[in-house]
């Protein structure tokens, strides 16, 4: 067959609202035109992000009844601890909140002053947390992975020689890690291949660095991996998953994307002592080793959530959407960050907007009128995001990123529709200046003044 459907069928529905073009303009205005500052119950298709958005199916939610809320040794901490064994190979397994608990843990723990921490492209959470620790981040990504009309099939992929070269420069006493993003979230969802991740691993035996995975979507990556990397078709996306584990000393996760829970995240260790130090930190900020910063139900959910997003009809069918909603949107003339990542589409906010120039956030323009238009919320990832601080991002991106299991075609083709009537009337959009903002994680806040 050459249609892909939704491999599943809807037994619960939540209602979405409508909202006028003047309610909207309104609320835009009292939200200092930072759409995460709108309710919302105000948004019609919400694809601010994929994170914790996703919805859980039968299994799951039968898994919440299930939960055992027992502080120590809980049954429901064993399911869970088996699951991620069984897929990850790795025995040191903590549960935290989410990602930026567990990010907050290790730089805690390896990063500091004088410490610099490569990445293909630091997610913004994983950047202020190294940064926090008075560490450095920096983003090595290839430079296919720069250019929004490179067709590279792997464009997450970390540059090999400036990795190198970095190592040279600073010395391996001041790389606690080398971390590599799976999928590439700040660089437009972008898969990383086997072949890179096993070439990092090489490098790093080589200077005796430590190797990390940001793992959020490590089940995506695997299926392009599958569909896209030579000699990889007849594997299974559980055998891929668990040789990009097997390649790394550790992992952060964010159990909120392929976890496929509303909340959660993993720790993974291989290093006893970085363990040890691990679970106590764990202690004093999440909680008890065997529930993290999680409730016991939240571990069932997740359990069978690592289960379900291998299912290979499952990633089929992710995977399509989002390339679905790509190609209509190139199709109707809009650049978008090509190919079409896993999790999201990135619209090239310059291309779109050659009007607005990046300092006046071209990005969130787009953002404003796609909300005022048609009740879409989106968001800016460029200089709105990244640009704190002097920081020139490469690209100006507006990203729409798919809820799983969420949202059908005939909400896709909704988006397309009103994203192209915006395209259609771009010369209307206007520029912005930032009226007031916080010193770090600005655009979570900010607000700013329409020019
Ligand atoms: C690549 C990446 N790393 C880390 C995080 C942080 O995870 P969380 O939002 O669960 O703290 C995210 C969240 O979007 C992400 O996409």
């Amino acid at each position: 067959m050459r249609t892909i459907i939704e491999p599943f069928r809807i037994k619960v529905v939540e209602p979405i609202r409508m909202t006028t073009r003047e309610q909207r303009e309104r609320i835009l205005d009292e939200a200092g035109y930072n759409v995460f500052l709108i309710h919302a119950e105000n948004v019609l298709i919400d694809l601010l992000t994929d994170s914790g958005t996703g919805a859980m199916s039968s299994l799951q939610w039968s898994g919440i009844m299930r939960g055992d809320e027992s502080y120590a040794g809980a049954k429901s901490w064993y399911v869970f601890r088996e699951r991620i064994q069984e897929l990850t190979g790795f025995e040191h397994i903590l549960p935290t909140h989410q990602g930026r608990a567990s990010e907050r843990i290790l730089f805690e723990l390896v990063g500091g002053p004088g410490k610099v921490v490569p990445n293909n492209n630091h997610f913004d959470t994983t950047r202020a947390n190294v940064e926090h620790t008075g560490a450095k981040a920096v983003d090595l990504v290839i430079e296919e992975g720069k250019h929004p009309t490179s067709r590279h099939p792997f464009k997450g992929n970390i540059d090999l020689e400036k990795l190198e070269n970095l190592i040279n420069e600073v010395g391996t006493e001041h790389i606690p890690l080398v971390m590599v993003t799976v999928t590439n979230n700040s660089g437009g969802g972008q898969p990383v291949s086997l072949e890179n991740l096993r070439a990092v691993r090489k490098l790093c035996d080589r200077y005796g660095l430590p190797f990390f995975l940001d793992a959020c979507r490590f089940a995506e990556n695997a299926y392009f991996i599958k569909r896209r990397e030579p000699g990889q078709r007849d594997r299974s996306v559980r055998a891929i998953v668990r040789e990009m584990f097997e390649l790394v000393d550790g992992a952060t996760i964010s159990a909120k994307k392929d976890g496929l829970v509303n909340i959660g995240g993993v720790l993974l260790l291989r290093d006893d002592a970085l363990a040890q130090k691990a679970d106590e930190l764990l202690i004093l900020t999440e909680g008890f080793v065997t529930y993290g910063g999680l409730a016991g139900r939240d571990l069932e959910a997740m359990a069978q959530g690592f289960e379900e997003v291998v299912d290979e009809d499952y990633l089929q069918y992710r995977i399509r959407a989002t390339e679905y909603l790509g190609e209509k949107l190139l199709a109707a003339g809009i650049q978008i960050v090509e190919p079409p990542g896993g999790h999201a589409i990135y619209i090239d906010a310059k291309h779109f907007c050659p009007h607005i120039p990046p300092e006046q956030f071209p990005g969130q323009a787009l953002v404003c009128g796609l909300y005022r238009h048609a009740g879409i919320r989106a968001v800016e990832i460029g200089s709105v995001m990244f640009g704190q601080g002097g920081n020139v991002p490469a690209m100006e991106l507006v990203r729409l990123a798919i809820p799983r299991r969420v949202y059908t075609q005939s909400h896709l083709d909704y988006v397309v529709e009103a994203t192209t009537e915006v395209f259609e009337q771009r010369d209307q959009l206007r520029g912005l200046e930032i009226a007031s903002q916080p010193p770090a994680l600005r655009h979570f806040t900010a607000r700013f003044r329409e020019l």
